[in-house]
């Protein structure tokens, strides 16, 4: 096998999704190989030996690391602009890594509230029972920001666009107030996905990535990846996932990394499709209220254009009537599915108020503007049209 793979960095995003980490064994197969092994066996006990000195560039374990894991790691890295990646089991596993590894008692951080129910969990109630304190934010405002910045603030965190009103937040802003005080901003990029936005090269330090949505795109399996510079893995993320063990398996891996080679067509497509669902729900009757990042009546319109190259693959709406009317939308949708997850090939719709965001006070969900009407569709890969009459016929019952 070549121990590593050839460099990728001069082509385009979508080149770089088929090709880049790819290792091929001694029989020259075209697909990526699946590495489904633990360990590894050495030749002498001297190579075992250098191996764990780190003399011997080979694998050791696959806790903490197996070719086809490093083949999507990678991928992930070229097409991130990242120096380094490291995958783990879940989004969440990569979440509460790149969030707490770094930290000490002490140590503040500072993140924007409208974040996915199990993130609000890590900074809210998880940290401070080790000694972190956690500010919330309303994250569109830029001086609630600069006020929470104190001399021990070490994280900014933040999701844009948000889950599950798709506000977008000002990264390269936030960046900015993050670094004059000597913090890292850590971004949770799952809405935007790599194809439609690069936060590293807005000036993030730390990129997450929960890829069991759009990476994987076909409700497969779970993952997740953290990407950034090769000083934060080595100084912060290395040693912590080796020995506490969030990996992921070689299987998840492999799954994601041929999910990477459809990633820019399907996200593309699914982009498209949320548009023209935008459009056509925008003036309905049945809503209230409609929010798609790719429109010129997003309330970060401009925002949008500088810091993301399309719309996104999600659209909020909020149906007039309150749960009762969006329980009977989401009961007569015949194609898209009821259910909490996004990303995925097929269309799914979410009721954010009793599912992902069940756990927030309800002035807390208000404050967001979940409100109990709002329903979050993640466009899946049927036809537009097919989905748009599906909508139709589902909000005339509500
Ligand atoms: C924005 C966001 N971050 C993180 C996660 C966690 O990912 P996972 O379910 O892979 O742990 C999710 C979804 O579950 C999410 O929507």
């Amino acid at each position: 096998m070549s121990k590593s793979a050839a460099p990728t960095a001069q082509y385009r995003p979508e080149t770089r999704l088929v090709h880049s980490g790819t290792l091929r064994s001694q029989f020259g197969e075209t697909s990526e190989a699946l590495f489904l092994t633990q360990g590894y066996v050495y030749d002498t006990a001297e190579q075992c030996e250098a191996r764990f000195k780190g003399e011997d560039p080979g694998f050791i374990y696959s806790r903490y690391s197996n070719p086809t894991i490093a083949m999507f790691e990678r991928r992930m890295i070229e097409l991130e602009g990242a120096e380094a990646a490291r995958s783990a089991a879940t989004g969440m596993a990569a979440v509460t890594t790149a969030i707490l590894a770094p930290l000490r008692a002490g140590d503040h951080v500072v993140a924007s509230k409208a974040l996915f129910g199990s993130c609000l969990y890590v900074v809210q109630d998880l940290l401070p029972r080790y000694g972190i304190e956690t500010t919330l934010v309303d994250g569109l405002d830029l001086d609630q920001w600069q006020r929470a910045m104190r001399k021990n603030t070490k994280t900014f965190f933040l999701e844009s666009p948000t889950n599950p009103t798709l506000d977008v937040l000002d990264i390269p802003a936030i960046a900015e107030i993050a670094h004059s005080g000597g913090a890292r901003l850590v971004v949770d990029n799952v809405f935007a996905t790599p194809v439609l936005q690069s936060p590293l090269a807005l000036g993030a330090d730390v990129v997450v990535y929960s890829a069991t949505k759009h990476i994987d795109g076909q409700g497969r399996c779970l993952g997740g990846v953290i990407l950034s510079s090769e000083a934060f893995i080595a100084e912060h993320i290395h040693n912590f996932m080796r020995q506490t063990g969030p990996s992921i398996s070689p299987f998840n891996a492999w799954v994601l990394l041929k999910g990477l080679e459809t990633l820019g067509i399907r996200v593309r497509a699914q982009t498209e499709t949320a548009g023209r669902i935008a459009d056509a729900l925008a003036s309905h009757p049945k809503i209230s209220r409609l929010i798609y990042p790719g429109r010129a009546d997003h309330p970060q319109a401009s925002l949008v254009k500088k810091q993301m190259r399309g719309g996104s693959t999600l659209v909020g709406f909020e149906v007039k009537g309150g749960k009762a009317a969006a329980f009977r939308v989401l009961n007569a949708l015949k194609l898209a599915k009821i259910s909490n997850n996004l990303g995925d090939a097929k269309s799914l719709v979410t009721h954010p108020a009793t599912t992902t965001h069940q756990r927030l006070k309800p002035e807390d969900r208000a404050a967001l503007g979940i409100s109990e009407g709002f329903i979050r569709f993640s466009t899946g890969l049927e036809h537009a049209d097919d989905l748009i009459e599906d909508l139709a016929a589902a909000l005339e019952k509500a």
